[in-house]
């Protein structure tokens, strides 16, 4: 090696130095673990299994923990650990089933999360499942979305435009592999958005 070659060859190993410094701190915060709660009202089975897909597609995400649990298994704790949370529930008469709705109450009643805003920049989304092609999933997904908003969350969709949906009646029974997919994607595009909110918030 001569003389003259041996400062550039040192520039460019710092500038290598730097680069593989200024990776591993990346990487370390995207790295961040986060928590997702996944919660539904089910009463014969249909929003359960999209629960289930949901939470197979967040599981996709590495460092991604899922909670899933049936809204009315929720505690405090469940919402104030979680970085995201995904709320499905059953198209009843054109909106939310009244399990789901009044989970929703018990944020200001029960958990007490709605007054100081402490579910705040958490990442929020909804699925649902009806019996018929149009019939209120859309509308039952938005006001879920909605009373996200109201808590200052920051809701995303994925799966379908508004979440992910099925359609269960006879006309196309049960959960099919479609509709399993809109679920998983829901789930991973959820857990993906949760961990750049939180590296984010860590810089
Ligand atoms: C009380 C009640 C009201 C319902 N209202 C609607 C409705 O307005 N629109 C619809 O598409 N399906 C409606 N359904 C059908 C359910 O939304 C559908 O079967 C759903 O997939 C049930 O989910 P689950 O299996 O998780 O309980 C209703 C069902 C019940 C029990």
């Amino acid at each position: 090696m001569s003389r003259r070659a041996c400062p550039k060859e040192a520039g460019v190993l710092s500038v290598l130095v730097v680069l593989m410094l200024v990776g591993t701190a990346v990487a370390a915060a995207e790295a961040q673990p986060i928590t997702v709660l996944v919660t539904y009202h089910s009463g014969t089975g249909n929003t359960e299994k999209m629960a289930q897909e949901v939470t197979a597609g967040a599981q996709a995400v590495s460092g991604t923990k899922v909670v899933l649990k049936r809204v009315g298994d929720v505690t405090t704790n469940d919402l104030l650990i979680s970085d995201a949370v995904i709320v499905g529930s059953p198209v009843y008469f054109g909106s939310m089933a009244g399990e789901v709705k009044t989970f929703f109450e018990d944020w200001t009643t029960k958990f007490g999360v709605f007054p100081d805003r402490r579910m705040r920049n958490k990442v929020g989304a909804a699925f649902a499942t009806g019996a018929a092609f149009s019939n209120g999933k859309e509308f039952t997904i938005v006001t879920i979305l909605g009373a996200m908003l109201i808590n200052e969350m920051i809701v995303v969709s994925g799966g379908g435009g508004f979440g992910a949906s099925a359609t269960t009646g006879p006309d196309s029974p049960g959960v099919d592999e479609k509709e399993a997919a809109e679920a998983r994607a829901l789930g991973k595009r959820v857990a993906e958005v949760a961990a750049l909110v939180k590296s984010g918030a860590t810089r």
